[in-house]
């Protein structure tokens, strides 16, 4: 018989194997890109077996960071290695199970020799569920995958479910950003946002959602222009 704990083991993740857009192979890793996901990945993953909504974690860093950071799909990882090298005294935790981006995640942590960024190679919302109440100071969803047909709504990360798990796990105050280049996502995610009794959108004028923030990195995906609008920023406080 198979136990609820078996699945989880087989997917990965208690959520099942992960809808995507993206692909969770990909191209053959190259020797050295091999030898470091053997070798360096299992040192930078998250390791929270057993935890349910009790992980702190500034464990996983060496001193304590000023805040802990996290992104939901870093895809080529450009924006999450690009907030990292910005922000030294910031811990990261970048989630995204498409094995040729965390990859490429880990080389490029290698390469520049960067201290402050942890990774889970699985569904971000396996992290989200074992971390402990208002751990984290801001997180990013960068370019989600947009389901734009309406019978594939429902895959969308952006639920209702998803911003509760969302304020449990941030501080308040605690920050949100979501970038999207799909009009109907960024409208869904708005509403979905304004609906929680969680958050509050802070854009003041029209600019600072139409415009890249100051902060942003761009992503790969971003360049693509895939979607059918202009890249909306929307940033929300935890209330
Ligand atoms: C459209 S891509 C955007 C990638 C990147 N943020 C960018 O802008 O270039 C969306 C990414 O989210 C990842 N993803 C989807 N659902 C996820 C989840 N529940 N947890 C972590 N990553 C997820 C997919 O594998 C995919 O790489």
């Amino acid at each position: 018989m198979t136990t609820p704990e078996d699945e989880k083991k087989s997917n990965g993740s208690e959520f099942g194997p992960l809808r995507t857009f993206g692909r969770t192979g990909g191209r053959p890793l190259s020797t050295r890109q091999q030898k470091l996901m053997d070798e360096l990945l299992p040192k930078l993953s998250v390791n929270i077996n057993d935890h349910i909504a009790s992980f702190d974690p500034n464990e996983l860093f060496e001193g304590k960071p000023k805040e802990i950071w996290f992104e939901i799909g870093f895809g080529g990882a450009e924006h999450l290695i690009g907030q990292a090298q910005n922000n030294p005294d910031i811990g990261f935790i970048g989630c995204e199970p498409f094995l040729e981006g965390v990859a490429k995640a880990v080389t490029l942590i290698w390469e520049n020799e960067i201290p402050n960024i942890r990774l889970h190679a699985y569904d971000a919302r396996d992290i989200l569920n074992g971390l402990a109440d208002q751990s984290l100071d801001r997180v990013f969803i960068m370019f989600p995958d947009p389901w734009h047909k309406t019978k594939h709504h429902k895959r969308r990360l952006i639920q209702p479910e998803f911003l509760e798990t969302l304020s449990r796990v941030l501080k308040p105050g605690g920050k949100v950003r979501f970038a999207t280049d799909w009009a109907n996502y960024a409208d869904w995610a708005l509403e979905r946002f304004e609906q929680s009794p969680h958050f509050e959108w802070t854009a003041t004028k029209a600019d600072d959602w139409r415009i890249p923030p100051a902060d942003h990195v761009t992503t790969r995906y971003q360049t693509k222009g895939l979607g059918d609008c202009k890249p909306v920023f929307l940033d929300f406080a935890k209330i």
